[in-house]
């Protein structure tokens, strides 16, 4: 209506007032030929391509775009969804699952992305938020081959929204997570200001290492702590089906996988494959990276995890960024797909998380093995914690499942065909699938991880109807007793729910 394209108008000229760019290099309305595409650049799950749309995307060039952004949205009664690689599960940093359908803004950082490594000051990177891991990844080991970062798989990934949740990957064991490496970080708050550690003071630099992001502000920038990688890792994985006495060993991996040695990280893929006469069989994979050299892997692997059987020939050595590409599937290719921004494979799907502390009993794995046979192609990958895990407090960032726990499980299952009947039986099936392995996880409260975000466990009511008590149903799963200290922190920097979403911190505010 013209009523409403008067308020854009507005906006509009309320964010170009006092930059010096013009709006078409930063802002795509609607009407922009290019609104589509920059809506799509980043998103990896196609499930939410008809959930509302923004009314703007803004890419800020400069953290005076950003700043008005802020400004004009409080102005015009318009939320704000950040945006950095656009992974989040449930789509939340560019649309919207409310049913009043507030008008809203996508601040998309893929323009802010700089990384500045400074080796001869302690080995740190500045990076920006809209930078993906693949290119940190790059930038570091074009710096030395002896410099890594501990964090996520996925190359496209955002480091925006990635540290924001926690953020772990294959040194999760010896390193812990991509938050437990920040030392610094720059965010544009509430009001426009711009702050870093000192400024934002303690209690604000701990929320935003793992308590996921959008409650807090917009970080623009982290100050990473950079990592020693050796010369050479070795990789390997290695696959066994039911049949092949995947079970046993998949039995005694829950009892070794988080005490190895904190140099070696094997993860566990568990899917069905198909296999002779057209049967269905699960397949356990074992995949994994060790940091030094084969001789030492097979030395540590012959003692501690002997049923394996790992011989020198299933294994590979090659540099750390060698193994970036392994464990992306991009072996072999040229480096510079790891800069490339553009997440492939799109299609549909759906997950959830749980967190394992006391091994599965042997004798039930049978029950878990024909609900994964059920479903129609899910796979079940299990990242063992311990190591350096074990070392850090349970409060000492949002992140809680510390000590004590042996493995996260993702639950994931991908399709693609955009049918609604598709949807419902994929979505039927993790519901089943979690609601089974109740008895097996960790309780009071069932952990999740909240980079893995699940709209099943809960959701905030609207911005002026918050509540905390509400809240901590999700809360306490992502964040245990760290939840209430989140919301603390919400309410001193966001007392107003500006930076509200479906799963944001809700805002605790002390009465005296
Ligand atoms: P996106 O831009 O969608 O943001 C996610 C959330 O953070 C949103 O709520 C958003 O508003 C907020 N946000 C984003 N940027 C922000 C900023 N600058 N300031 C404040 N808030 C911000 N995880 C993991 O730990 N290990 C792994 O190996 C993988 N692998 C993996 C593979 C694939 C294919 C996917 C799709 C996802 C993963 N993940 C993962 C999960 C991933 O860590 C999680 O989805 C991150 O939140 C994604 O960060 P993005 O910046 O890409 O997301």
């Amino acid at each position: 209506s013209s009523y409403s394209q008067n308020i854009d108008d507005k906006f509009l000229q309320c964010l170009v007032k006092d930059s010096k760019a013009t709006k078409s290099e930063f802002v795509f309305t609607q009407q922009h030929t290019k609104y589509s595409s920059v809506l799509q650049s980043s998103t990896i799950n196609l499930r939410f391509s008809k959930t509302p749309k923004p009314l703007a995307i803004i890419t800020p060039l400069t953290y005076s775009h950003i700043q008005s952004t802020i400004l004009c949205s409080k102005t015009f009664k318009f939320r704000i969804r950040i945006r950095s690689g656009g992974h989040d599960y449930a789509g939340l940093s560019y649309t919207s699952h409310d049913h009043n359908q507030s008008p809203f803004v996508v601040l998309d950082l893929k323009e802010l992305r700089s990384i500045t490594i400074e080796s001869n000051n302690n080995n740190t990177a500045w990076v920006e938020s809209g930078a993906t891991l693949g290119e940190l990844y790059y930038w570091v080991s074009k710096q030395s081959k002896n410099l890594g970062f501990p964090a996520g798989v996925c190359p496209t990934v955002g480091i925006g929204g990635h540290i924001s949740g926690g953020g772990f990957g294959v040194m999760i064991r010896k390193y812990g997570l991509a938050a437990d490496n920040i030392v610094d970080a720059r965010i544009i708050d509430v009001n426009g200001w711009v702050l870093d550690r000192k400024s934002m003071g303690e209690d604000l630099f701990w929320a935003i290492r793992g308590g996921g992001g959008g409650s807090f502000g917009v970080v623009v920038a982290w100050k990473v702590n950079l990592v020693h990688v050796p010369d050479k890792v070795t990789v390997f994985t290695l696959s066994k089906t039911l049949e092949q006495g995947g079970s046993n060993l998949f039995n005694k991996w829950q009892y070794v996988g988080h005490s190895l040695s904190q140099d070696l990280f094997i993860r566990v893929l568990i899917q069905p494959v198909l296999v002779e006469n057209g049967k269905r069989t699960i397949q356990v994979v074992f995949n994994s990276m060790y940091l030094g050299t084969v001789d030492r892997l097979i030395k540590i692997a012959t003692h501690s995890f002997p049923e394996l059987g790992l011989q020198e020939k299933d294994c590979r050595e090659m540099s750390w960024i060698e193994s970036v590409m392994y464990f992306s599937g991009y072996y072999g290719e040229s480096m510079d797909v790891l800069k490339d921004r553009k997440p492939e494979p799109r299609s549909y799907f759906n997950a959830k998380s749980d967190y394992v502390k006391e091994p599965i009993p042997k004798e039930r794995l049978g029950e878990l093995w024909k609900w994964c046979l059920e479903g129609d192609n899910p796979i079940l990958i299990m990242e063992p914690h311990g190591g350096r895990m074990d070392e850090i407090e349970e409060t000492s960032t949002p992140y809680p499942h510390r000590k004590g726990y042996l493995y996260n499980i993702q639950y994931y299952e991908k399709w693609d065909d955009g049918s609604n009947e598709s949807l419902q039986k994929h979505v039927s099936w993790m519901r089943m699938m979690y609601e089974n392995m109740t008895p097996y996880v960790s309780k009071n409260p069932r952990g999740a991880y909240v980079n893995y975000r699940d709209l099943d466990l809960g959701l905030n009511d609207n911005a002026d109807n918050t509540s905390y008590l509400k809240a901590m149903q999700w809360g306490n799963k992502y964040f245990r007793d760290n939840f209430r200290r989140l919301a603390m922190v919400k309410g001193m920097v966001d007392p107003h729910n500006f930076f509200h979403f479906e799963q944001s911190i809700p805002p605790l505010v002390m009465s005296k």
